[in-house]
């Protein structure tokens, strides 16, 4: 096998997506479409990958890192200026250059490895990726003669009637004879109705000067897709959505109603755990294997261990161990870690605290900047109040410890483990072992006093 290089083309403002957000970063599934590019290309292992880079360069180089190198494209002068980018990196090299456009998230690496072995077997200059497109509206067209061999490729706005009529279109993928590739690039003028240097003039170049050129259609137009605007956007999240739910699927995850559940690409999920409809999984989150997520929870960048059920809930940035529950209407703001079996109830806000194994937050409290030990009973309506307009405080609770309904804990506060506070305490100090405190107003019985209220009146 010869040396395998990629460009990826990824300089391009976006017009048609009229975004303050360069094109290429947009996300499809939570993923800029150029990191689901360079995914992809990566799975095909080249020797060199590089990245043309121009409008928003800082941003796309900060999003893919050093997972690939970058080449400069100061100006936007067309897709066949954009590769001319990479000459310093690449001219004088043998091998195979697959070209690929930062805007078509779908293709697969199958594809592309299919592309590659076609090109390879048949020792062709170049090989485009094509595919048969129902409307083909803005896309390059396949022109071939009448051997079917192709000759070129014509763009929309280039088009005439008849060619413009043609259904086979240029993915804007392209395997290239290296040495062959920047021999073409020098001669492309930009004598065309967008006056750009196009890249798909290298085709008809290269087969005018005796060449081996090819077409290699794939199956599936879906995977195609480019997007220039919101609409193939959408559509190419829709596409993805499917793929990704059909995945969790065949790995094992039950979905209740897929096409109304929202994982984003880097979501993983375990075996036999089951996910509600309306359901949105996004970010880095990890999901352990017999879960129970129920309808129209949302978890973001967060892990949940085995065994966990989560019931209408928002979980953020947060950690839910083994076998705990959480929910109905339950918020795990950033940084709540949740203990093994530990139970969150309706109404309940956990922020920055920790909470040990068994410990029970049935409802209606909030627990913010604090740390929760074993098997402590919070009762309904607790407040951690751990803020006093200007910092935050710290909680402690001890293991074992009752906190009665409707308790105020002002931080910082220690609480001992074994100790209890009355309901309807508003707690100040700290609290020994084995102590309970009782920090309310004592009940007077005023008789007869009730029909001064107005509403016995
Ligand atoms: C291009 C192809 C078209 C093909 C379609 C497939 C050309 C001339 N046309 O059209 O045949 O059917 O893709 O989706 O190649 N870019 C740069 N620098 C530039 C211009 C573009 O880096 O100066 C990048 C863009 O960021 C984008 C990619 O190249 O990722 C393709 O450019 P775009 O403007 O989307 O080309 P299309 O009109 O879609
Ligand atoms: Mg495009």
């Amino acid at each position: 096998m010869s040396n395998r290089y990629a460009i990826i083309l990824a300089a391009g403002k976006g017009t048609r997506m009229k975004s303050k957000l360069y094109k290429v970063l947009h996300p499809v599934c939570g993923k800029a479409m150029v990191d689901h590019v360079l995914t992809q290309v990566e799975a095909i292992q080249p020797d060199e990958i590089i990245t043309i880079v121009g409008h928003g360069a800082e941003l796309v180089k900060e999003r893919l890192g050093e997972r690939s190198n970058y080449a400069l494209q100061a100006e936007q002068l067309g897709t066949g200026h954009a590769v001319m980018q990479a000459s310093q990196q690449l001219e004088g090299k043998t091998g195979t250059t697959i070209v690929l456009s930062g805007d078509t998230p779908l293709l697969s690496a199958e594809t592309l490895q299919q592309l590659f072995t076609f090109h390879e077997e048949n020792q062709t200059a170049v090989t485009v990726l094509t595919a048969h497109a129902e409307d083909p509206t803005g896309y390059g067209r396949i022109i071939r003669d009448e051997n079917n061999h192709v000759v070129k490729i014509v763009e929309q706005k280039d088009a005439n009637a008849k060619e413009a009529a043609v259904q086979e279109i240029n993915t804007g993928t392209y395997c290239f004879d290296n040495a062959l590739l920047f021999d073409a690039l020098s001669q492309i003028t930009t004598d065309n109705a967008q006056g750009e240097y196009y890249l798909t003039d290298a085709l008809e170049i290269l087969k005018n000067a005796n060449h081996k050129v090819a077409a290699f259609q794939m199956t599936d137009f879906e995977e195609s897709l480019g997007v220039n605007d919101r609409v193939a956007l959408e559509k190419a999240s829709q596409i993805m959505r499917k793929r990704i739910n059909r995945q969790h699927m065949l790995n094992g995850v039950t979905f209740v109603d897929a096409n109304s559940t929202y994982i984003e690409a880097d979501v993983q999920i375990g075996s036999d755990t089951v996910i509600e409809a309306g359901v949105v999984l996004k970010g880095q989150t990890k999901i352990g294997e017999d879960c129970l997520i129920t309808a129209h929870s949302e978890i973001v960048d967060s892990i949940i261990e085995d065994h966990v059920t989560i019931k209408q809930s928002v979980v953020e940035e947060s950690h839910v161990r083994k076998f705990a529950d959480v929910g109905p209407f339950a918020h795990l703001r950033p940084q709540a870690d949740i203990g093994e079996k530990v139970h969150i109830g309706n109404f309940v806000e956990v922020k920055k605290a920790t909470i040990g194994e068994g410990t029970k937050v049935g409802h209606l409290t909030y627990v913010g900047d604090a740390t929760l030990g074993k098997d402590i009973n919070v009762g309904c309506g607790t407040v951690f109040v751990n803020y006093d307009g200007k910092n935050k405080h710290h909680t402690v609770i001890g293991d074992h410890s009752f906190i009665g309904s409707g308790t105020n804990i002002i931080a910082p506060v220690t609480m001992a483990p074994n100790s209890a506070t009355a309901a309807g305490s508003t707690i100040t100090e700290d609290i020994s072992e084995h102590t309970l405190a009782i920090a309310r107003a004592r009940q007077v019985n005023k008789l007869n006093l009730a029909k001064k209220i107005p509403y016995f009146e």
